[in-house]
């Protein structure tokens, strides 16, 4: 059956990815086993080299990011801060592979993402990466199973590993009782929670997430933040790297292994805190 696909702004992002559901499973399978190679080489889960992302506005020339180096460890909480407009968006995006730089090159696992084809790229994005965006970007016409399941279907996992794939995401964020529901009936929590089962449902290494709490209450936030620690490292079996946009240092300090805080596109302080 086809996928219906809305013409929502998500949709662009995640059809993005579905170019990729075109390619045969093996492709899959090689583009992994590259990365995990080169992610044990090199330790870095994500590089920045002198990244820079400008946008021409008629005369004036804004520098959303400007030459940022960064190196993000695998297995490591990195914790993005800056007033609006600093451009923790824009990296995020880059990183992500969702927006191409300027100059400069983005690493990921090793990999250069400016070399990699449109294939390669949404093979990356659908595998490695898991995406939580500030505004829950769920489908809203898709039932909370189905949302969940979309990225499985991307990438083609076969339809029966699917239901259980998608049971384990929704368990692991307290929505099991919740799978019939279509978003709209869900609580703003429950959306971010849905939103974070969806970026995991794939078991992405790296978890971007921009403002996951930014929308809502003081409790829930730090419900979602306890999730997220949590899928940063588990009680048992391998943790994730993730890298979190947030405009609250509280939470920064409290979960992230090191904060970096952005100015007008540059790095302006950075402070390791375990
Ligand atoms: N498509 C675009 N065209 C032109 N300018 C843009 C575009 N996208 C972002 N910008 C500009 O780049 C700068 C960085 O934007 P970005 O969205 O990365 O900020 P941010 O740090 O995420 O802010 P916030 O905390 O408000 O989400 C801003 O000044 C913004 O206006
Ligand atoms: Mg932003």
């Amino acid at each position: 059956m086809r996928i219906k696909i809305y013409t929502f702004c998500l949709c662009e992002k995640l059809l993005a990815a579905a170019k990729f559901a075109m390619k045969p499973l093996r492709v899959i399978l090689r583009t992994m086993n590259v990365s995990e190679n080169a992610a044990s080489r090199n330790g870095f889960a994500v590089r920045a080299d002198r990244v820079s992302r400008h946008y021409k506005m008629g005369e004036a020339l804004i520098r959303a990011v400007d030459q940022i180096s960064l190196e993000i460890r695998a297995g490591e909480f990195l914790a993005l801060l800056g007033a609006s407009g600093s451009g923790k968006s824009t990296l995020l995006n880059l990183i992500a592979g969702l927006d191409r730089p300027s100059s400069g090159a983005i690493l990921a696992q090793g990999r250069d993402l400016a070399a990699m084809s449109s294939e390669e790229l949404a093979s990356h994005r659908s595998q490695t990466i898991g995406i939580v965006f500030q505004s829950f970007q769920l489908l809203p016409r898709m039932t909370l199973e189905e949302n969940v399941e979309l990225p499985l279907r991307l990438a083609e996992v076969p339809r029966g590993e699917r239901p259980a794939r998608v049971r384990e995401a929704l368990d692991r964020v307290g929505l099991g009782a919740r799978v019939k529901h279509r978003p709209t009936e869900l609580s703003g929590g429950e959306q971010q929670r849905a939103a974070i089962a969806r970026a995991l449902v794939n078991r992405p290494m790296i978890l971007l997430a921009d403002e996951p709490t930014g929308n809502l209450d003081t409790k829930t936030g730090e419900e979602i933040m306890n999730l997220i620690a949590e899928i940063h490292r588990p009680p048992s079996g391998p943790g994730r790297t993730v890298i979190m946009v947030t405009h609250e240092r509280g939470l920064a300090e409290r979960c992230a292994d090191r904060i970096v805080t952005l100015s007008d596109g540059a790095i302006s302080r950075e402070e390791r805190l375990r």
